[in-house]
């Protein structure tokens, strides 16, 4: 099973989409045309979790449909820019393109909970996924309601391997500095890009770092921190940045659980997505893991994720196929630095 939901893969379109996030980032106008339409979208209560599409006024209908990443009309598609400068710019990046009829369309979809928007590309092709897509999925709005329940609002935290962004740009309503840190940098360049849709007061609190998980951060100095890791096993995950976990898909999502733990700070939570894995031996790296950190003093949870959504199904199918493993479960961890 692929992990790219299909419903954010536009391959409809006749015209070649070309994400090139560091070009856009690049262009002060473009730039200027994504805040304005962060802007509209704002004040229009936008809200798209994926098939879930609400905007609170159906006069808004052409603003939701140029989000989606639909073709509305251009002089209407000028107005949430800013203007025909800024929408040049943008068309001028390929962040946007038009036909010869005057519709255009974005490159991308935007996705919003009415309090974070982030930028999710569309890919050229459903069949040729680059390694370096930048993901988003059911799994993003499962880390964002993790993040709800257990981000309780402090001075800092930190989303490893942020994709879109948009968790980071969600935390930075509960706390005073936010880092979103990706090592696919055409992830952190869409991130920097999701950021200029943001209100100024959440932009000014999210900062964007290309890292190999928390690799050179301080440890014990965030009071949050999360990652919906990549976890699958490599014979399964065309070698894609944002799926291949490791050989077993547990070796990666250990690495972020460890390191992430040590940057918490006293009463900091982490949280965790990733698979839980049974192996015919009796062992169970996750359930060993935080076993060691609830050694070290920590309190730890597993949280089954709920059970309709498509990260099950690849679950039973790595379960399946990869050797000596008995079972699979896509799970939530939890994990807690108790003061001593
Ligand atoms: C499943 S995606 C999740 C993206 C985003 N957090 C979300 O929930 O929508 C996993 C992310 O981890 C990133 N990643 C993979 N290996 C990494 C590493 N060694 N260090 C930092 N990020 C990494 C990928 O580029 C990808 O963006």
């Amino acid at each position: 099973m692929d992990l790219y939901p299909a419903a954010t893969v536009n391959t409809s379109s006749t015209l070649h989409r070309t994400w090139d996030p560091e070009r856009v980032l690049a262009s002060a106008d473009a730039c200027l045309a994504l805040r304005e339409l962060g802007r509209h979208l704002d004040e229009a209560n936008f809200i798209n979790r994926f098939g879930r599409l609400q905007i609170d006024d159906t006069a808004n209908q052409s603003l939701a449909d140029l989000a989606l990443g639909k073709y509305i009309d251009v002089s209407s598609a000028s107005n949430f820019f800013g203007g025909p400068q800024t929408t040049e710019a943008l068309l001028g990046t390929k962040a946007a393109t038009i036909t010869s009829e005057g519709r255009l369309s974005l490159s991308f979809e935007v996705l919003s909970d009415g309090k974070a928007m982030a930028i999710l590309p569309f890919l050229d092709s459903a069949d040729d996924v680059p390694v370096d897509s930048v993901y988003a999925g059911t799994d993003s709005w499962l880390l964002r309601d993790q993040a709800w329940k257990y981000a309780l609002r402090g001075q800092r935290a930190i989303d490893l391997g942020t994709g879109t962004g948009l968790v980071a740009a969600f935390l930075t309503s509960r706390y005073e500095t936010v880092l979103a840190t990706d090592i696919n940098q055409r992830a952190t360049s869409t991130a920097q890009l999701s950021r200029e849709l943001l209100p100024e007061s959440a932009k000014s609190r999210m900062h964007v770092v290309a890292n190999d998980v928390a690799g050179g951060l301080r440890p014990g100095t965030f009071d949050f921190v999360c990652v919906n890791a990549p976890w699958v096993p490599t014979h399964r995950a065309n070698d894609r940045t944002y799926s291949h976990g490791g050989e077993t898909g547990f070796e990666l999502p250990r690495r972020f659980i460890s390191e992430g733990a040590e940057l918490l700070a006293p009463d900091g939570i982490l949280v965790a997505l990733c698979a839980e894995l049974a192996f015919s031996d009796g062992t169970n790296p996750l359930a060993e893991l935080l076993n060691e950190f609830e050694r070290r003093g920590f309190t730890t949870l597993i949280e089954p994720t709920p059970v309709s959504h498509p990260f099950h199904y690849a679950a039973d199918g790595t379960a399946k196929t990869l050797s000596g493993v008995v079972s699979a479960r896509h799970v939530s961890v939890i994990l807690k630095r108790n003061r001593h």
